[in-house]
């Protein structure tokens, strides 16, 4: 064994690394352990996230908002775009620029915080009495001593059964931010958060978009309010969404994608695509870890089985993120991350699941946190609602970009705010204001009283709370 740890974390997500870079700021020797391979076979720390998730798409989804600003709404502006045209090659050198920025950076942060990076896959050899000796295998082979152990290894899309993804037919996520040439008929299974995002790109950049969803709603956990705005807004854009549909077969051609499906009225449709994304959710990923060897225990649906602190089984094993229980998000692995290593230190870290918002990065963009009315009225609890539309905000017209609302729930009696949803321009930003009242445990009377800068789109957020009382006074 050529070294020893306190803390080994296995996986460079924004997870692993983040609880990394903490435990080394409470004084622990750490090593982190993170396969990812960039082009030329080098590290590219970052994970799911940096590499094929929430980075990239967010630059595909920013370069593909400007190319349809600038061919539908700069005329308005009085700005008249000639030629306009599409250079994909341009776009998709942006992006990996953008993810080998992240990756660099992360490296540059092992090396500020003295976290010792092992580039290769990391797997359980053996226990002993001074805790776990940790394989690693790829570039770097060696093996190392961990007192703690961290497991932060991610998840990985989950396939449709009989249509292997290919990547170059039949896409995930990871297909679905490299495509060469915009498709012209693109095909979409499942109206989640990555088919909603990647439809959108791709739409926006020419291609004829379907999205077949097996719910009879769109959007079943985010309010329904919300999710009804949010559909009927993405209907006009040219999103074609079919609820209630029954995937029968997909089959790969040479050169299409042939899906077989039963539309809600129990018809039988073919649709021929030129690319087909799966995007029906993803699953826990524990593949090489070698859990066995020291029984580690997953779950039935195969995380990582961890208690309310992401303690496993073993003693001085946890686990973080997307391999274990709790929304597949990257904030709320780097929340567990960093809680993991303060409690490794003794101290309390906690992580209140109760703040954790949520946001799609459409246009307009969904974000809320806290309760929706469908759960409130599930669970009875009694309750107010106050909402606010962006059409009556001064700031939205000038962005030119009215549509959507924000929506408060608020406790009938104690006026405690319960869940805030809001769909409409820079939701994503907005939320931050509204999870910071809950964790304060603040009333909507409490925001409704606190100044807001004009003009701004955060009046619209001050507007609902006002509309919890009936005192809007701007609609
Ligand atoms: P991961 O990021 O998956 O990282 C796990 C790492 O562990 C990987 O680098 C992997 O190579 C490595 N690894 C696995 N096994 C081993 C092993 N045995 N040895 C060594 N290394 C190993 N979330 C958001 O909050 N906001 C977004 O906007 C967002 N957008 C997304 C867009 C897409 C297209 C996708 C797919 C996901 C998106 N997500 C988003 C979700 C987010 O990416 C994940 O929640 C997040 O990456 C989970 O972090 P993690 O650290 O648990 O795992
Ligand atoms: P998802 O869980 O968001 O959506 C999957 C959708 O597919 C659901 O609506 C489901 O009903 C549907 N579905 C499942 N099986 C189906 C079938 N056989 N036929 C048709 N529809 C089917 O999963 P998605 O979009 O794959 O994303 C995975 C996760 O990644 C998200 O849940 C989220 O945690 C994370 N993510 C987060 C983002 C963000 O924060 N902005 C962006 C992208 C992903």
């Amino acid at each position: 064994m050529s070294k020893n740890f306190d803390v080994v974390v296995i996986g460079g997500g924004p997870g692993g690394y983040v609880a990394a870079i903490r435990a080394a700021q409470l004084g622990f020797s750490v090593a982190c352990i993170d396969e990812w391979k960039d082009g030329k076979g080098g590290p590219a720390l970052g994970g799911t996230c940096t590499n094929i998730g929430c980075i990239p798409s967010k630059a595909l989804l920013q370069s593909s908002e400007h190319y349809e600003h600038a061919g539908h709404t700069f005329a308005e502006h009085g700005i008249d775009v000639k030629g306009l045209s599409l250079n994909l090659d341009q776009m998709q050198k942006r992006k990996a620029n953008i993810v080998k920025q992240n990756n660099d950076g992360v490296l540059y942060l092992f090396k500020k915080n003295k976290v010792s990076f092992f580039h290769g896959r990391g797997s359980f050899a053996a226990a002993d009495a001074n805790g776990y000796q940790i394989k690693v295998t790829g570039a770097a082979e060696d093996t190392i001593g961990a007192k703690h152990v961290i497991v932060a290894t991610g998840s990985n899309a989950r396939p449709l059964p009989g249509a292997d993804f290919d990547e170059k037919l039949i896409l995930s996520n990871d297909g679905a931010l490299a495509v060469g040439a915009v498709p012209k008929k693109l095909g979409v299974i499942g109206a989640g958060v990555i088919g909603l995002e990647m439809g959108s790109v791709w739409r926006r950049l020419g291609a004829d978009v379907i999205v077949l969803e097996a719910l009879p709603v769109f959007l079943g956990a985010v309010d329904q309010q919300i999710a009804k705005e949010a559909h009927k807004l993405f209907t006009k854009q040219g999103l074609a969404i079919s609820l209630g549909v029954k995937i029968n077969a997909v089959t790969a051609g040479k050169k299409d994608v042939t899906v077989e499906y039963t539309d809600d009225k129990g018809t039988a449709q073919t649709a021929v695509f030129d690319k087909l994304i799966v995007s029906i959710g993803r699953v826990p990923n524990t593949i090489g870890l070698s859990g066995e060897a020291v029984g580690l225990k997953l779950d039935e649906r195969g995380f990582v089985a961890v208690d309310a602190d992401c303690k496993t089984n073993l003693p001085n094993v946890w686990a973080i993120g997307d391999v274990v229980r709790g929304p597949m998000l990257a904030h709320k692995a780097e929340e567990e991350g960093v809680a993991v290593a303060e409690r490794i230190a003794g101290q309390h870290g906690h992580v209140n699941f109760n703040t954790i918002p949520w946001v799609i990065y459409t246009s307009p963009e969904i974000s809320w946190v806290g309760q929706t009315e469908q759960q409130l009225k599930e669970q009875g609890v009694a309750y107010k609602v106050g909402t606010f539309p962006f059409m009556a905000n001064g700031r939205a017209r000038a962005l030119g970009d009215t549509s959507g609302m924000v929506k408060f729930l608020a406790d009938a009696n104690s006026d405690e705010i319960l869940g805030v949803h809001i769909v409409g321009p820079m939701a994503s930003e907005l939320i931050a204001e509204a999870v910071v009242a809950m964790e304060f445990r603040a009333s909507s009377e409490d925001i409704a009283r606190i100044c807001h800068a004009h003009p701004s789109l955060s009046e619209a957020t001050k507007e609902a709370a006002l509309a919890v009382d009936k005192r809007s006074l701007n609609f």
